[in-house]
């Protein structure tokens, strides 16, 4: 109900340029000035201990808001989404009330707030700056972005020795880092011959679970570079596997992507776009441009643009993470009109607070004003933690069956399914293992 009550408080919403507003901003609530005045957007918010959130300070008559460093408090795209989203609080109030189960509610916005419910005072890290940004998060990715499959083709002849690639390795872990087990992967390195990073996955994509994850970023550390460059076969590969995935009906199917990570390409690759991608470009291509030089550029830019991609340039470490990020909207979830929306459950994490199992449920909330229908303009996604032992409580074993919970054990996680809702991963009815 946190999503439906987002998207009318949205429609019910005039965008307005000069609104002038307060809100609770986690960072400065409870701050003074030297003249003992709480500072603006710092007012007052009483913090208890409570035992439902691990004895933290809290407050459960409020959510508060959460901005990055980089995100100007004040800015009127933010000012207007904090405003319409304070109809989330008497929800997030009844939702606590009403179902135990419930810890952390919150919104995060495609515009880069986070409200979280219970308010908290929010502190800056240890280089006095706060750079959690919900938009790069697992279950914001993930109920952002429909599932996909990803090959990343990254080059590693002798030019890219050095801080290129060190770019292009933090490049592929950033990639990585926005996959979940929803999505299917592999990564393919080429010089003067194509090498799979993990010669066991050739030929073939591989499920982006945690386990996968981890060890593509063990053996992306390891890669050196040497030797000349030649695109065309890691591309002509790429297509193949991406083909052979999508004709036997598995992975993400309308979501299908090479990301290519290089610092230029001389030789005549169009012929293979021509002859594997075209007309239709069922795979988009985003390039990652590694380095200043921009020599290149134009043949970079000419693969994107001409497979439905997108082209970034990445010179420092520092532009990695958002210019990675721009992809996810290119793949963001079309909107799914008169239906259900998409619930996700994410993979069973650890929570570092309460040593609890946890997971996430998160869905997507768009706008549904009419000049915006028809485009799906993601307003940003709704979320929920809920500890797995909770969940184990409320679905004894003898009520298990076809009407209750399932819980499938994969290698380091959970998988989690209800017929209610759209389950993760494969057919709820046939999810029947129970871990306990
Ligand atoms: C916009 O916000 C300002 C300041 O809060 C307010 O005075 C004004 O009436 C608002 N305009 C509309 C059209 O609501
Ligand atoms: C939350 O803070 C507000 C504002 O300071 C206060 O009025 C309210 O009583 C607090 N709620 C709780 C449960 O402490
Ligand atoms: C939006 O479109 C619907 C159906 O076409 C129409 O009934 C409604 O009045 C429109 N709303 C606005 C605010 O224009």
């Amino acid at each position: 109900s946190s999503s439906l009550s987002a998207e009318d408080a949205d429609l019910n919403h005039e965008f307005n340029s000069s609104l002038v507003f307060d809100y609770y901003n986690s960072l400065l609530i409870n701050e003074k000035d030297g003249n003992d005045n709480y500072v603006e957007l710092g007012d007052e918010l009483i913090l208890e201990p409570n035992e439902h959130f691990n004895n933290l300070l809290v407050n459960t008559t409020y959510s508060d808001v959460q901005l990055p460093t980089n995100v100007y408090n004040k800015d009127p795209d933010i000012l207007n989404g904090v405003y319409m989203s304070e109809a989330l609080n008497p929800i997030f109030v009844d939702n606590f009330q009403r179902d135990p189960t419930l810890t952390w509610q919150y919104f995060g916005s495609s515009t880069g707030f986070f409200r979280l419910y219970p308010g908290i005072k929010w502190m800056p890290d240890e280089n006095g700056v706060i750079s959690f940004d919900c938009r790069n998060r697992g279950w914001y990715i993930q109920a952002a972005t429909s599932p996909k499959d990803v090959i990343i083709v990254v080059d590693i002849s002798g030019s890219m020795k050095g801080l290129r690639m060190t770019i292009a390795k933090y490049t592929i872990i950033t990639i990585l880092d926005t996959l979940g087990e929803n999505d299917f992967v592999n990564i393919i390195a080429y010089n003067d011959y194509v090498h799979y990073v993990e010669p066991c996955f050739k030929g073939i994509l591989v499920q982006a679970d945690r386990d996968n994850r981890e060890h593509f970023k063990q053996l992306v550390d390891e890669l050196q570079a040497k030797g000349v460059g030649t695109v065309n076969k890691a591309v002509l590969e790429s297509f193949k596997i991406l083909r052979e995935f999508r004709e036997a009906g598995q992975g993400g199917l309308c979501n299908q992507a090479i990301m290519l990570i290089t610092d230029g390409a001389v030789e005549d690759y169009e012929s293979v776009f021509e002859k594997y991608n075209w007309p239709d470009r069922k795979v988009r291509v985003f390039t990652y441009l590694i380095g200043r030089e921009v020599t290149f550029a134009e043949n970079v830019k000419w693969i994107a643009c001409n497979n439905k991609g997108y082209y970034t340039q990445i010179s420092t470490l520092a532009d990695v993470q958002e210019n990675v990020m721009e992809y996810l909207h290119v793949l963001s979830r079309p909107m799914v009109i008169n239906h259900d929306h998409d619930i996700i459950w994410t993979e069973a994490y650890m929570d570092t607070q309460s040593l609890l199992l946890m997971t996430t449920v998160a869905m997507p909330v768009f706008s549904k004003k009419n000049e915006t229908r028809s485009h799906g303009i993601l307003l940003g996604v709704v979320g929920s933690d809920v500890p797995l032992r909770e969940l184990l409580k409320l679905a004894p074993r003898y009520k298990l069956g076809v009407h209750g919970y399932a819980f499938l054990n994969t290698n380091n996680g959970y998988i989690l399914s209800h017929p209610d809702l759209r389950p993760l991963v494969g057919d709820s009815d046939a999810l029947s293992t129970v871990v306990t």
